[in-house]
Formats: C-alpha cells, sequence, structure tokens
C-alpha cells in the first residue's frame, strides 16, 4: 500500500448551475474522490457563466450542500468585469480569475488584447490568474505576464512549441506556471480513431488531442511542467455522439490510475507526481493544508478502465477498457474516511470552500 496526500485538482469543469444532467457538484466531487482528488478548483463556463457576485453565490449556492470534496470557484473574465475592485472582497472569494483566450466551450472568449490588459491591470497581482491559451495567443499572454511583472497560469497546454517557449520565458525570469493534462500526455491524434468507437464527437478536445512528437517533448520537458489537471470535461455521450458535439473529456476518475501506471513503466517517479498534484498546485493557487487527509492506493493491483463503474454523470471515458496499475482503496479527508472500496462514505455538504 502506497499513502498519497490528498491531491488537488486545478481544472475541473462540474457543470452546475445550468447543465446538471453532464454533471453536477455531487457526482463531479464523487468522481474526485473515487480518483483520490480531496481538493478542485471549478470553472467557469457553466450556465450562466460566472463572472460576478451574483452569479458566484449561485455556483457556491449549489456546492454548499453537494460537494463531497474540498473545492473553491473561479470567475470568468469577460468584456464587461475588467473593472476589479480588490476592495470588494469579489476576487478573494474566488479560486482566481480565468481568462479564455481561445476557442472553448460556452460564451466567455475575450478576442480583443485590450480586454487582456484591462483585467491584468485591475486583477489583484497576488491572486491567480489561469489562461486558456494556445500557442500564439499563449505567447501573447506570456507577453502581458512580463509586463505588468505578475505571474501567469496556462492551462492544459500540449506542444511541443508551447513547452519550449514556457520553458524559454521561465529562463528569463518571467512568471509563467503551467499545467498537463493526462489525455494529452498519454493520447495523440492517432488515437482518435480508437476512442471514437465510429463517432468523431467522443475525439473532440480543446485543446485537440496533438502529434506524438507533441505528446513526446511533454515528456521529455516534464521539469518544465508544473501541475498535472485533468480539465475534467463531461459531456453526456449522446451529446458527444449528436450533431455539433461539444469538446471535453472526463478525467477525475483516470488521471491517477494513469499517472501511477506511469510510475510503474519508470516514466516519471511517485515524487514527480506530489510535486505536480499536490505541493505546486497549493503554491500556485495559494490553497490550505488538508490536515489529517491521504489517499490510499494498491499499486499492485491491475485493473480495467469502465466507466460502468465511474461516478461521473457523463457515463463514458476515452480510457475505456485501458489496462492500468495502481488502484485507489481508500481517502480520508480532514480526518473522515471519504471513500472505500467503491463507495462514496461522506455526506454531500462535507466539502469546504477553501476560499472561506
Ligand atoms: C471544456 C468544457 O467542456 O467545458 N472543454 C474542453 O474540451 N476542454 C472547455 C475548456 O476547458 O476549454
Ligand atoms: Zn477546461
Amino acid at each position: 500500500m502506497i499513502k498519497l496526500p490528498g491531491l488537488i485538482d486545478p481544472h475541473v469543469h462540474l457543470r452546475e448551475p445550468g447543465q446538471t444532467h453532464k454533471e453536477d457538484w455531487d457526482t463531479g466531487t464523487s468522481a474526485a474522490l473515487a480518483g483520490g482528488v480531496t481538493m478542485l478548483l471549478t470553472m467557469p463556463n457553466t450556465k450562466p457563466p460566472i463572472f460576478d457576485a451574483a452569479t458566484l453565490d449561485l455556483a457556491l449556492d449549489a456546492a454548499h450542500p453537494k460537494a463531497h470534496c474540498d473545492y473553491a470557484q473561479f470567475l470568468g473574465a469577460g468584456p464587461d468585469n475588467t473593472d476589479w475592485d480588490e476592495h470588494s472582497g469579489l476576487p478573494q472569494r474566488a479560486a482566481g480569475l480565468k481568462m479564455y483566450l481561445d476557442s472553448t466551450f460556452g460564451q466567455l472568449r475575450l478576442d480583443d488584447m485590450t480586454l487582456w490588459q484591462e483585467h491584468f491591470k485591475t486583477w489583484p497581482g497576488e491572486l491567480p490568474i489561469v489562461a486558456h491559451s494556445e500557442s500564439r495567443s499563449m505567447a501573447a499572454i506570456i507577453l502581458m505576464a512580463a509586463i505588468y511583472n505578475r505571474p501567469v497560469h496556462i492551462a492544459h497546454i500540449s506542444l511541443k512549441e508551447e513547452v519550449l517557449l514556457i520553458k524559454a520565458a521561465r529562463e528569463r525570469g518571467i512568471k509563467v506556471t503551467c499545467e498537463v493534462c493526462p489525455h494529452h500526455l498519454f493520447l495523440s491524434k492517432e488515437d482518435i480513431p480508437a476512442i471514437s468507437h465510429g463517432h468523431p464527437g467522443r475525439g473532440e478536445v480543446r485543446p485537440r488531442l496533438a502529434t506524438k512528437e507533441d505528446v513526446e517533448a511533454l515528456w521529455a520537458n516534464l521539469d518544465s511542467i508544473d501541475c498535472f489537471a485533468t480539465d475534467h470535461a463531461p459531456h453526456t455521450l449522446a451529446e458527444k455522439d449528436g450533431e455539433n458535439p461539444p469538446p471535453g473529456f472526463p478525467g477525475l476518475e483516470t488521471m491517477l490510475p494513469l499517472l501511477l501506471t506511469a510510475v510503474d513503466a519508470g516514466r516519471l517517479t511517485l515524487d514527480d507526481l506530489i510535486l505536480r498534484m499536490v505541493t505546486n498546485p497549493r503554491r500556485i493557487f495559494n490553497l490550505p493544508e488538508q490536515p489529517e487527509t491521504w489517499v490510499e492506493v494498491d499499486e499492485n493491483t491491475t485493473y480495467e478502465l469502465h466507466a460502468a463503474d465511474m461516478h461521473s454523470r457523463c457515463g463514458w471515458t476515452p480510457f475505456e477498457g485501458w489496462k492500468v496499475k495502481g488502484q485507489v482503496t481508500r481517502v480520508v479527508l480532514r480526518g473522515s474516511e471519504s471513500f472505500k472500496d467503491g463507495k462514496i462514505l461522506v455526506e454531500p455538504g462535507y466539502g469546504k470552500n477553501v476560499r472561506e
């Protein structure tokens, strides 16, 4: 048995308010615990999007009675909320500010760079900013971080050119950090036919699955990658197989087993994993420690990943049938046995807002 600290996932979509047929705070935080995640940060592209005090309260009021694990909620950067006031207390109540600079799922998107600048000027310097920015827009937002001399965290990098640019920026002292998702480490675009089973929508995710060369570059430059994050983006199988399939993969229940399998294969160490799933996210997002919290893993159990065994409401996984080594057997969160042998044992509402 291996004992790990409770994992932190800084990039999760839970769909409540608005789209609870895909996921809600109950099913999503159950999926988290089953995957060894005891704290998660949720994204603002819900319906409605979370971008001011009233919508933040909508999300937090939904979370409060339902969450099984600890959490914080991001605010979204829009064209009409660039005048953040640190004295209002609002920014401090959020996980951070999320900026969508490239095509994504939902309504939040900032095209004009003067809007990026406004957000950088008014969002308090010591609070996190996360950018969904691919390729050249990533280069542009890193320039913004350099100009305003403040940190920016790049969500879900997937390309060789991205990891190499981040590395070069850091060598010059620019305050940029980044995360990578398991699906960009374990899948390339060549895997799309196998994931799709004849339904191309199942291969749709943003950023798109990249080339094998990109995947190899991420592994080769792991020392420039600060965090692992799922970008858990649940959509139902009917939606993925229908017309205009929304992009996104679920990930909370597959991240740790996939990474433990990579540890077993000698591709990274347990220390590499803990650094990127506990130590670094805690530092980057200024998150509290969770006392008496740990994850027990049977490192020798080999089993297959099946959506039918999972807690997420979306009902599918791109890793269906994958053989993995290393199974979460028990999770203790703040002194309470929260998950054991496939079952969630803490009541909805046990989870705490870590920004409160
Ligand atoms: C995300 C979603 O479904 O909310 N989809 C995705 O493909 N990653 C949106 C996002 O993270 O951009
Ligand atoms: Zn996302």
